[in-house]
Formats: structure tokens, sequence, C-alpha cells
């Protein structure tokens, strides 16, 4: 039996600014996907990253299922009509179009999936970053599954030793999807010659070269790219497979100490560390810092164990406050330099009118 693992994402509104979303507005997002989930889910588990909204499902009919984004999309729609009524800041926010047209993608949420084979034992986190952008896991993901200063695996496990297989997408392209594929450890320059290019080259899924078997499936939607405009950024989720063939749970997590700078923070438009932060954490400083948090689960015949907070341990505490710190050192220098986004990427316009008008008052001598 092939198992598929969906997530879908949305902010469709959060109390006091973009800091969470409210309980009613929770409760109705579960209560839809209950009422619905009948001969469609094998389990399902909803959560919040900062003012997103995160469900978790599985089920047999596999990835860009119209029903499986349907019910999904039929949650985020009444989660917006409670939003609307209580108030909430932002309320459907990330909900693009009126209408459902077959498929989430395009119309605003984000969506990661993976249809596997389940093993005997079948271990997966389930990531979601909020105030940064789909290409914060560039970094994390290349180190976990291509560097062995970060996942001993890569030298110290046979099955992991042919390496693995990235698909990279170029995220500016929007008439298609135009992706490359290339291999490490063999081209591990290539991949990072594009990785590091993070607003237009995103990680879109890995597969172990041993097996040809995909463990990750990332969401790589820009919500400007389809918008024409910016509407919030793309605050991404991911699925991981880990063990045996894949990196431990602990090598995924591990890359994640280096609390690296993102594009996303107050107003999308600045730089600052992501902070791995515990499961349900809330928005603060500066609109942010960039947060992500980890699930853990295993999984049997698609039913959900309960989920293990990955970032919620003693080692983590030390990181967040080393990451704080990193997050007030590139705030002091506030609007200056790389503080904040090139205006290619900045989520208000405002900026570049004025600099429109400013252009304007320029006077030429010799
Ligand atoms: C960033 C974000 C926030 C808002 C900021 C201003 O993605 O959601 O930082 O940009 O709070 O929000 P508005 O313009 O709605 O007042
Ligand atoms: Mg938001
Ligand atoms: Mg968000």
């Amino acid at each position: 039996m092939k198992t598929t693992i969906s997530v879908l994402k949305a902010d469709i509104g959060s109390i006091g600014g973009h800091i969470k979303p409210s309980q009613e507005l929770l409760a109705e997002v579960r209560n839809s996907v209950a009422a619905n989930a009948k001969g469609l889910l094998i389990d399902y588990y909803i959560s919040f990253t900062g003012d997103d909204i995160a469900i978790l499902c599985t089920h047999t009919r596999g990835v860009n299922d119209e029903k499986i984004h349907k019910l999904a999309w039929d949650a985020f729609r009444a989660g917006t009509t409670v939003a609307k009524k209580a108030g909430l800041y932002g309320a459907g926010q990330d909900l693009l179009k009126d209408a459902f047209s077959g498929n989430v993608r395009g119309l605003g949420p984000a969506v990661a999936e993976m249809e596997i084979e389940e093993r005997e034992n079948e271990p997966f986190l389930f990531f979601a970053a909020d105030k940064t952008d789909p290409g914060a896991y560039n970094l994390p993901f290349y180190l976990a599954f291509a560097d062995p200063m970060y996942c001993s695996g890569l030298i110290l496990s046979p099955k992991m030793s042919q390496g693995f297989k990235f698909r990279i997408i170029d995220v500016s392209y929007t008439e298609k999807n135009k992706i490359i594929e290339l291999v490490a450890p063999e081209e591990i320059y290539d991949i990072a010659a594009l990785l590091r290019d993070t607003e237009k080259y995103v990680i879109e899924s890995i597969y172990s070269r041993s097996t040809g078997n995909q463990c990750a499936a990332l969401s790589t939607q820009r919500l400007h790219n389809i918008a024409g405009k910016y509407t919030g950024k793309d605050d991404p989720v991911a699925l991981v497979r880990v063990q045996g063939e894949f990196p431990a749970t602990g090598e995924v997590l591990a890359p994640f100490n280096i609390g690296h700078y993102v594009a996303g923070f107050m107003r999308g438009s600045h730089i600052g560390p992501l902070m791995p932060c515990k499961l349900q954490t809330t928005i603060s400083y500066f609109d942010g810092p960039p947060v992500v948090t980890g699930a853990a689960f295993s999984i049997k015949e698609g039913k959900l164990s309960e989920p293990a907070d990955v970032f919620d341990h003693p080692y983590w505490e030390a990181i967040r406050m080393q990451v704080a710190h990193k997050a007030s050192e590139i705030r002091r220098q506030g609007f200056c330099g790389p503080s904040m986004l090139p205006f290619s990427e900045l989520e208000y316009g405002g900026v570049v009118e004025k600099l429109k008008e400013l252009d304007k008052k320029f006077k030429f001598s010799d």
C-alpha cells in the first residue's frame, strides 16, 4: 500500500497583528477537516507556527489530489469566515483566489507532499517556518544531505554512501515548473552555486540514490510570483523522511544550530537568523525573528503517532540564545546595507515609489 503524506498551510488571520491564530480559528479549521475527513483521510494533525495554520494529513490518493486539496481549501475558507467575523488581522490573507480550481497550487496556500511505500518503521519530520521564504531550507538541507561535516551517515552508513539527488526549482519562472536535477556528491559545487541564491533557486525534493526513494518534499511557491506583487512572505513547510537509507533525525536537525540568516523578518523585507523553536511558537521581536518548528512522527499504514517536538530540548535553549543575539546584532544596523533586502525582494513598494520621486530631484553638475 502506498501512503501519501500531504501538508497544506496558509495564513488566514491572526491575533494582534501577525502573531498567532486564535483558538477559535484553529478549532474551525480542525472541525472543517474532521467533517470532511471520512472516506478521504487516514489521519491528520492541525498545528500552527507563528501566524500560519498547517493541515498535515495522510491518505492513499497520491499527490496533487483534487479532493484532498479541496478539503484543505474548504477548511481555510471556513477559517477565513471565522477570522473575518472575529476581526482577526489579515483574515484570508493567503487565499489569493475566490474559487477552487482543482488544486491549491497557485491559489495561495503552501503545499508539500510525498507518496511513499511505507517502510516497516516510517519516521518523518514535518517542518514549518514563519516570517521567511522557501529558500530558508536551502542551507540546512544541503548540509544534512550532502555534507559529511553535518551528516556523518554519508561516510558511516553504507546505505547512504551513494549520496542524494536534489531537484532544484527556479521559482522566478512562473509559466511552468523549471527544475534541474543534480546529484551529490559529484555535483555539489553546482548544487551550491544554485542554492546560494535563495530567492531564485529552491530545493523542491530530495531522493536517495541507493534506493531511488524520495526523502524530502518542500513547498516552493512564492506568492509574489503568483499574485504579481508581494502579499506576504511564503512561510515554507517541508516533509523529510529519516533514518535507515536517509539521514538520521539528529543529522537533519544538526544544521539548524547555525541559525543562518534568511530573508523575511519584519514586513518580509529584512534579513534575520532562523530560530529553531518549540511547536506552537508565536511571533514577537520585529515581527520575528524568522522561526522554524519541527514535529517528528512515526506512521503505520498512514496512522500518525503523536508528534515529538524536535526543538524542545535544553540543547536548543542555548542555540536560541545565540540566535537571539544574532537577531539583535543585525537589527542594530536598522535599514542599512545587508540587514534589509534588495528592492526586488521588498514586500512593500513604498520605498521604490519614494526613490522614483527623489530621483526627479537630483541635479547634474560637473
Ligand atoms: C511579514 C509580516 C509582518 C507585516 C507587518 C506590517 O510577512 O506579515 O511583518 O508585514 O506587521 O503589516 P501591515 O502592513 O499589514 O500593517
Ligand atoms: Mg502572515
Ligand atoms: Mg506567516
